[in-house]
């Protein structure tokens, strides 16, 4: 998978998938991530990349020209026949929801383009006839970008064979069957006088997939439950889920109360 990044900040994107699993990947041959500065193609002397919005109003959009000039050099490094059927992705807090199953479609291309926007947004051209594709990586604003590109290069990454020590592991994960994943422990047995729930000890591993479902089960309800809509549920789900009074009428997300509950939480730890 090569995925193209048209940045002004390149240092953050090289930065990024230069650690980690990231890294390995790339190392490996398996991920090609390049990114192209947008300020290289601007062409007056001051390198001038965006400008004040027509109409008035707050903030500078990034110039249509310099943006198109960049994202027609990228495209004309994508080999011919395939150019047609490369993603230009914007990013952009207007965009479509970027979700694990966005991730695993980009995954699943060979090149694709990352346009970073910018907090004061791109001009509207560049949108209707350059880019494919806007995407959101969540409901809040962020001031460029590039931490989304980062974050849907890694959520893509983790689709690609080999990329994780284990492959099977992006498919069972979080998500991948709209459950929230279930608790994990590790040594040692003990820790500050809690143990590891007994079920994870028995050696009997119908058992601890049953223990590690109902666990989904329990926590997806209580924190998004919203996701038990979507998610693949057996009869034997559902009866647990009514044990533990599911209906699906009365959905309601996790409650305000939560933050004020871990605060005090933090402050018994530090005792
Ligand atoms: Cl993809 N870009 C920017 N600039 N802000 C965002 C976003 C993306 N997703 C949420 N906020």
């Amino acid at each position: 998978m090569t995925v193209h990044v048209i940045t002004l900040f390149p240092d953050v994107i090289d930065t990024y998938v230069a650690a980690g699993i990231l890294a390995r990947a790339r190392g490996e041959g398996k991920l090609l991530v390049i990114t192209w500065h947008l300020r290289d193609f601007a062409t007056d002397k001051h390198q001038k990349v965006d400008d004040y919005p027509y109409g008035g109003g707050a903030g500078i959009i990034l110039k249509p020209d310099v943006m198109a000039r960049a994202i027609r050099r990228v495209l004309n490094s994508v080999k011919a026949g395939r150019r047609e059927r490369t993603p230009v992705v914007l990013t952009t807090p207007h965009g479509r929801p970027f979700d694990n199953s966005v991730a695993r479609e980009y995954s699943e291309q060979q090149e694709w383009i990352v346009v970073c926007g910018h907090y004061g947004g791109v001009d509207k051209r560049i949108s209707e006839t350059l880019v494919t594709d806007e995407v959101s990586i969540g409901d809040y604003v962020l001031m460029g970008g590039e931490l989304a590109a980062a974050v849907m290069i890694e959520a893509a990454s983790r689709f690609i064979p080999g990329v994780l020590g284990n492959h099977a592991s992006a498919e069972r994960d979080t998500f991948e069957d709209t459950l929230l994943g279930p608790p994990v422990y590790t040594r040692p047995a003990a820790f500050e006088g809690r143990g590891i729930p007994p079920e994870l000890l028995t050696g009997n591993h119908l058992e601890i997939e049953r223990w590690r479902r109902r666990q989904q089960l329990e926590l997806t309800l209580k924190r998004r439950p919203d996701l038990l809509e979507k998610a693949r549920l057996t009869d034997d789900d559902l009866r647990y889920l009514a044990t533990l009074g599911y209906k699906k009428e009365n959905l309601t997300l996790a409650p305000a109360k939560a933050l004020k509950r871990s605060h005090s939480k933090v402050s018994q730890a530090l005792k």
